[in-house]
């Protein structure tokens, strides 16, 4: 097959090139799991082997590729607070979701209390703990978890995404930190609804338990303005899409997120799960899965692989 261009933009690689690009991005993330560390501080992600590592891919004609671990099921952590964020913009619009939670990096973990406690009242994003804690308060009253995970399962095209009830209870029992910002934002004024009632949801929803296919459907929609392409469902609408690709990009790796910016170039958010989820040009949905991370909490593979694929692919959003 020949390249095709799209005018003013880089080349579109064929589908064998792709396909070869993917392939290698597979070998060269597998290569590194070697150097990064499960996450323990949830004990039962502890139990996830480091070696493990999965990609796929779903474009807009429905063409999908995957290697390795791409349909092992692990706990979405993270990725879920793009879900959140969509949800809250979808029932409440913009205005009211932004009058809740800010619009800028923080430049810190993404459990941190820091900026909270000491720079302002609202948390700093959506996509760090704080934020998405914040978000889930103001829903918390009105929307069950099954509502959001019917959202989840639409968005991801994966009916059968469900709560990893294990990973649960493990965070429930372990998520002082998490409790204390929920606390944090109500001794603030901000926090909306019930303390516990609110970090219960949360928990429940970075609980739910996906594969690296589902990401990268997921992906597919937010990189197709949020439509689905297969069923030609719209679930986002495309304003809202543009919120959320500016926020993955700007915050979707937490402190890691300038790096990612300037190596990868593709609006990106990741999950202490080993979940990396990335909306790329084409459309195209990457979907990631290498529970062994980074000192960010990113996974190490998931991050080495796109940065193969976005020079192999020019994915970068400045390459076209
Ligand atoms: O709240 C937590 O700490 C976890 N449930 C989610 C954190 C997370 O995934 C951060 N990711 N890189």
């Amino acid at each position: 097959m020949t390249e095709k261009t799209i005018p003013g933009s880089a080349p579109l690689p064929s589908r064998e090139a792709v396909e070869q690009a993917f392939r290698e991005a597979y070998e060269i993330g597998r290569a590194v799991t070697i150097t990064g560390k499960v996450a323990d501080y949830i004990p039962e992600l502890a139990k996830a082997n480091p070696r493990d590592f999965g990609i796929a891919m779903l474009d807009g004609e429905g063409h999908s590729l995957a290697f390795g671990d791409a349909d092992t099921r692990f706990s979405i952590q993270s990725v879920c607070k793009v879900i959140i964020l969509a949800f809250s913009l979808k029932v409440k619009g913009f205005r009211e979701t932004f009058s809740h939670v800010m619009m800028e990096p923080s430049g810190d973990a993404f459990n941190s209390i820091l900026k909270l406690d000491t720079r302002s009242n609202l948390p700093f994003n959506p996509l760090i703990n704080a934020g998405a804690i914040q978000l889930v308060s103001t829903m918390a009253e009105r929307f069950s978890f099954e509502d959001l995970l019917g959202f989840a399962r639409e968005l991801c095209m994966d009916p059968e995404i469900c709560l990893n009830e294990a990973v649960y209870h493990s965070e429930f029992d372990s998520g002082d930190r998490n409790r204390a910002i929920t606390y944090l934002l109500k001794s603030k004024g901000v926090l909306r609804g019930d303390p516990e009632k609110t970090v219960d949801l949360y928990f429940k929803l970075c609980s739910m338990a996906v594969t690296a296919r589902s990401l990268a459907s997921l992906g597919l929609v937010i990189s197709n303005d949020g439509v689905n392409p297969i069923s030609g469902e719209h679930l986002i609408d495309r304003e809202y899409v543009r919120t959320i690709k500016s926020l993955m990009f700007t915050c979707g790796l937490y402190d890691s997120s300038g790096r990612f910016g300037v190596m990868v170039g593709v609006p990106g958010k990741s999950g202490v799960g080993g979940g990396l989820m990335c909306a790329a040009r084409g459309p195209m949905g990457i979907g990631l899965y290498g529970p062994a991370l980074d000192e960010f909490g990113n996974s190490v593979a998931g991050v080495k692989a796109m940065e193969h694929l976005s020079r192999r692919l020019n994915l970068h959003v400045f390459d076209y």
